[in-house]
C-alpha cells in the first residue's frame, strides 16, 4: 500500500495519511543549524552537533513513537474542541491531512471542523534558527475563537546528560520570558547560561501573546502525556515560569476569524551566541540582542516566505548540477533529486543523527566520510575539498587512521582508535573522486597534520603515499592485506575474540594474530590504486608511478593465487589462515562485498571468473529485495568471526541486504556490459520502486536504507536505518556513472551507458568544471553497452572523453548506442 506520491515537479513527496508505517522523516539545514522533522511534527534540532548542542529534547525508542517535537494545539474556546493538526500528538481526527517533505522544507497541512491549518518549516540559509511558519484558516461561515498553543520542550544541550544526570539537571533549568503588549514575544531557555555557556535558545513569534508556560508540569500536569495537556484543555496558560525541573517553551495566542479569514504566524526557534565580554544585559539577565536580531529579520510572514524562496533557489541551483529526463519515473527521480538530496544529508549528518542514530555516538567516519565524498563533489567540490582536509588530518603517520573524528574540535576518537585496515585506501577514492571532479592537482600540495598534529604536518600528496603503502606493507601470509580490527565490514572481527557483553567487537582487540588477510581490501587496493598510480603520473612523479604499478601487480598476483575459491572470489582468512566465504565453510560460503569489488577492480574480466563470480552472487546471494550480504546466513556465534554471527540470520552484516554493497555489483555488472542486470540490482534496493509496498518496508519512500532484512528473516523486506548510509553515495555514483555512463575521469568527462536494451534513451544535464553537458543518448538500436557515435555540439566526436572546457557555455552532447 502507498502512503503517499512524488511530486515531480515540486520536488517534493507528499504523504497523504499521517499513520505511516513508521515516521517518515525530512532534515531541515545546509549549513550548521539542523532539524530533523517528522511527518506529524516530531523530532528536534540542535546546532553544528546533535549531542553537543541539542535545542530540543527528542526521546528515542519511545512510547508511542515519535513522541515529541515542534506542536501546536488548537483549541475552538466555543465548542471547547482541541486538536494538533500535524496528528501526533493527539492523534486527532482529521477531515483532511497532507504532508509535503521537500528540499530542506516541510510543509503540514489539514483541517477540522472548518478550520485549516498550514504549517511550512524549514531552516533559512546563513541563519541559525527554524522557522515555522503557521497559517489558520477559518472556512467555515461563522466566526471562531480559536486559542492557539505553541510547544517545544527544551534539551538541556548535552543530549546525553540531558537523559541521565537527573540528580543535576533537575535544578539548574533556567529560563526569561520577554512578552511585552506589542511587537513580538520570546522564550528564552538559558540554561547553564549563567557559568559555562555562551549560548542560549530563543523560541519566538512575531506577535504579541495572551500568556505563555515554560514549566512543563504547569503546561502538561506531571501524569499527563504531550497528548492531553492541561493548559490547551483549560483554554488557558499558567503564565508558568521554569525554575529547575523541565523548561518548556509554549506561548498562547488567542485569535478571532470571522467567516473566510486567516491569520498567519511567524514562530523561530533559534541559536544566539555572545562574546564572554557581552553575555548580560543586566545582573542575571542574558544579552538578547542576538536573538531580538534574528526574531526581528523573521517579523513578517513575507520575511519568512523570502526566506524560503531562497531556499529553494539554493537547491535549485545545487540540483541543476545534475539532471535526468527519462521514461522511467522513478529512476529519474531518484537520480535526479532523491539520492542526491540524501547525499547532502550524509555530508552533514555523518552518521550521527536520524530515528536510527541517536546523535549521541558522535564520530564522523574516515571511511563513512570519504565514501560520502563521492555522492556530494560534483556539488560542493568546494566543501568536499575542506572535509578531505579535515580527514586527512587525522590519519597517523604510518598510513594508518583514526577510524572516527569529532565533528566540533576534528580530532580523531581516542575511544575507538585505528585498526581497521581498509580505512586509508578510502582517502585515496575520495581524493581521486575529488580531483576527477574538479582538476584540482594543488589540493596535494596543501600541508596536512599527521594525527592532527601540526609539527607532523606534510603534503596531502604524502598523505596519499603512505595510505597506499599501508596495505602494501601490512600483509599476511598470503599476501593479502591484514585485516586488523574489520574491514569495511565492521562485523567482520577476525581478531577480537569477544565472550563478555556489553564489549565492543571491535575495539577488545586482545587476539592480534598478525595473521587474518581481507580479500576485499586486497579489491579495494586494486580499485583504487591504479588512480594513485595515475594521479603519482600525472604530477611529474614518475618513479612513484612505477614503484605503485609494481605493488598493484603484486597484489594482484596475491588476490589471484589465494582469493579465488572456484566459482567466485574468497572474502578473508581468519586467524588460523582458515578460508571466509569459500565452499569449503559450513555458513558463510559466499559473500558480496570481495566479490563486487574485485569485479569493479576489473579482476578476472578477460578469464571468465568476473563473469563466474557475479553469476554466483545472483544463485546465492539475489533477493527480490537485494542483494544479501553472504550465504548462508550463520547459524551460531562463531567467536573467532566475531560480530558478524552476532546478529539472528537475515539481520544486519549476518545476510541482512546491506544495501551499501549493492551498488559495486551494480557498477561489476556494468564493467560486464550487462546493462540488464545492472539496472535490476540498481531498482531492487531503490525505494521509489517499493512504493506500493510501504507496509512490508516501511522507511521512507524516497530515500535508501542501511539494511533491508535478508531471506532468513522472518520480515524478509523490512526496511531500517534509512538516510545515513553509504547506499546513497554509492547508488549515486552507481546509477550516474556506471548505469547511464556520465563519469568524469581525470581527462574529461567519459560517457559509457550500460543500460537494459529496452531503455530507449534519456538525458544528462552535467555541470562539470565549468562548463554544462547536455547529453542525451539514443538507444533505439536495443543495446546494453557500446557507442555507435557521439557529436559534438554537432560536429563527429571520435572518442567518448568528453574535454574539460571550462567555458561556462552548455555544450549539446549527442551519443548514439549500438
Ligand atoms: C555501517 C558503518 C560502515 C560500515 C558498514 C558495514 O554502515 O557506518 O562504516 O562499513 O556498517 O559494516
Ligand atoms: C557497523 C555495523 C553495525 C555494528 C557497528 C558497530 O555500523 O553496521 O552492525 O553494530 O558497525 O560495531
Amino acid at each position: 500500500m502507498q502512503y503517499g506520491y512524488f511530486d515531480d515537479n515540486a520536488r517534493e513527496y507528499v504523504i497523504t495519511r499521517p499513520d505511516t508505517p513508521y515516521p517518515w522523516i525530512n532534515y531541515l539545514g545546509s549549513e550548521d543549524f539542523f532539524g530533523i522533522f517528522s511527518n506529524t511534527s516530531g523530532g528536534y534540532c540542535f546546532y553544528r552537533d546533535a549531542r553537543m548542542l541539542r535545542l530540543t529534547r527528542y526521546r528515542y525508542n519511545n512510547v508511542p513513537t515519535d513522541a515529541g517535537g515542534r506542536y501546536f494545539y488548537l483549541r475552538d474556546s466555543y465548542t471547547g474542541d482541541v486538536w494538533t493538526p500535524s496528528w501526533m500528538p493527539m492523534k486527532s481526527q482529521l477531515d483532511s491531512y497532507e504532508c509535503r517533505h521537500g528540499m530542506g522544507y516541510s510543509r503540514i497541512s489539514s483541517s477540522r471542523n472548518g478550520l485549516a491549518f498550514s504549517q511550512v518549516s524549514f531552516v533559512p540559509l546563513h541563519d541559525k534558527c527554524e522557522i515555522h511558519k503557521v497559517t489558520i484558516t477559518n472556512e467555515s461561515n461563522i466566526d471562531k475563537y480559536i486559542d492557539v498553543f505553541s510547544f517545544v520542550e527544551f534539551c538541556l544541550w548535552n543530549a546525553n546528560d540531558d537523559m541521565t544526570n537527573f540528580q543535576r539537571n533537575f535544578s539548574i533549568g533556567e529560563v526569561e520570558i520577554e512578552c511585552p503588549p506589542h511587537g513580538s514575544s520570546a522564550i528564552y531557555h538559558k540554561t547553564e547560561y549563567r557559568e559555562r555557556r555562551n549560548h542560549y535558545a530563543v523560541w519566538g513569534v512575531n506577535v504579541p501573546v495572551n500568556g505563555f508556560d515554560t514549566d512543563r508540569q504547569s503546561f502538561l500536569g506531571l501524569y499527563n502525556g504531550f497528548d492531553s495537556p492541561a493548559a490547551v484543555f483549560n483554554g488557558q496558560a499558567g503564565d508558568s515560569v521554569a525554575s529547575g525541573w523541565a523548561p518548556i517553551g509554549s506561548h498562547y495566542i488567542k485569535a478571532k476569524l470571522s467567516a473566510g479569514e486567516s491569520k498567519t504566524y511567524v514562530f523561530v526557534l533559534g541559536y544566539c551566541e555572545n562574546p564572554e565580554d557581552q553575555k548580560w544585559e543586566a545582573q542575571n539577565k542574558i544579552n538578547k540582542k542576538p536573538a531580538r536580531d534574528l526574531l526581528e529579520k523573521y517579523n513578517t510572514p513575507e520575511a519568512a516566505d523570502k526566506a524560503l524562496a531562497d531556499l529553494n533557489a539554493y537547491w535549485t541551483n545545487l540540483l541543476g548540477k545534475f539532471t535526468v529526463e527519462a521514461d522511467d519515473k522513478k529512476m529519474a527521480r531518484m537520480a535526479g533529486v532523491w539520492n542526491q538530496y540524501q547525499c547532502m544529508v550524509t555530508f552533514n549528518m555523518s552518521r550521527s543523527a536520524s530515528y536510527f542514530e541517536s546523535g549521541i555516538g558522535r564520530g564522523m567516519g574516515f571511511r563513512d566520510s570519504n565514501q560520502d565524498l563521492l555522492g556530494f563533489v560534483h556539488l560542493v567540490p568546494e566543501r568536499a575539498r575542506a572535509r578531505i582536509l579535515d580527514i586527512a588530518a587525522t590519519q597517523f603517520p604510518d598510513g594508518s587512521a583514526y577510524h572516527q573524528y569529532q565533528p566540533l574540535t576534528k580530532r580523531g576518537n581516542n575511544e575507538i582508535g585505528s585498526g581497521f585496515n581498509d580505512d586509508p585506501l578510502w582517502l585515496i577514492c575520495g581524493v581521486a573522486a575529488y580531483i576527477k571532479e574538479t582538476g584540482d592537482y594543488g589540493i596535494l600540495n596543501e600541508n596536512v597534520p599527521f594525527d592532527n598534529n601540526e609539527s607532523l604536518a606534510d603534503t596531502l600528496f604524502t598523505h596519499l603515499k603512505r595510505s597506499f603503502y599501508f596495505p602494501v606493507t601490512n600483509t599476511g601470509p598470503h599476501g593479502l592485506p591484514l585485516i586488523g580490527r574489520a574491514d569495511w565490514n565492521d562485523c567482520l572481527n577476525l581478531n577480537c575474540f569477544s565472550k563478555t557483553p556489553g564489549e565492543s567487537f571491535q575495539t577488545t582487540a586482545n587476539y592480534e594474530s598478525g595473521v587474518a588477510e581481507s580479500v576485499l581490501i586486497a579489491a579495494i587496493f586494486l580499485f583504487v590504486g591504479p588512480d594513485f598510480a595515475e594521479i603519482c603520473r600525472r604530477t611529474g612523479r614518475n618513479d612513484d608511478a612505477e614503484r605503485a604499478e609494481r605493488a598493484i601487480a603484486g597484489m594482484t598476483e596475491s588476490i589471484n593465487k589465494h582469493g579465488w575459491d572456484g566459482s567466485w572470489f574468497l572474502r578473508a582468512f581468519d586467524a588460523y589462515s582458515n578460508k571466509i566465504g569459500s565452499n569449503e565453510c559450513e555458513d558463510g560460503k559466499i559473500f558480496i562485498e570481495s566479490n563486487g569489488f574485485a569485479v569493479m577492480a576489473g579482476i578476472g574480466i578477460h578469464d571468465g571468473r568476473a563473469v563466474k563470480a557475479l553469476d554466483s552472487v545472483k544463485e546465492h546471494l539475489d533477493t527480490k529485495y537485494g542483494i544479501v550480504l553472504l550465504q548462508p546466513a550463520y547459524k551460531n556465534y562463531h567467536i573467532e568471526l566475531g560480530e558478524v554471527s552476532s546478529y539472528p540470520p537475515g539481520y544486519k552484516e549476518n545476510a541482512g541486504i546491506f544495501c551499501h554493497n549493492n551498488p559495486w555489483v551494480t557498477i561489476a555488472e556494468t564493467r560486464l556490459g550487462r546493462g540488464y542486470r545492472a539496472f535490476e540490482t540498481y531498482t531492487k534496493i531503490c525505494p521509489a520502486y517499493r512504493e506500493d509496498d510501504s507496509d512490508l518496508r516501511r522507511t521512507e519512500p524516497y530515500v535508501y536504507a542501511q539494511m533491508v532484512a535478508g531471506k532468513d528473516a522472518i520480515r524478509h523486506g523490512e526496511a531500517k536505518n534509512s538516510w545515513l548510509t553509504g547506499t546513497a553515495a554509492w547508488t549515486f555514483v552507481s546509477i550516474s556513472q556506471y548505469i547511464l555512463g556520465v563519469r568524469p575521469t581525470f581527462d574529461g568527462l567519459l560517457i559509457d551507458p550500460c543500460i537494459p536494451s529496452d531503455m530507449k534513451g534519456f538525458t544528462v544535464t552535467r555541470h562539470f568544471r565549468g562548463a554544462d553537458y547536455h547529453i542525451t543518448v539514443d538507444n533505439s538500436a536495443g543495446k546494453e553497452k557500446g557507442i555507435k557515435s557521439i557529436t559534438v555540439d554537432g560536429n563527429d566526436y571520435s572518442g567518448n572523453i568528453i574535454p574539460a572546457f571550462g567555458d561556462g557555455k552548455v555544450h549539446k552532447i549527442i551519443v548514439t548506442m549500438g
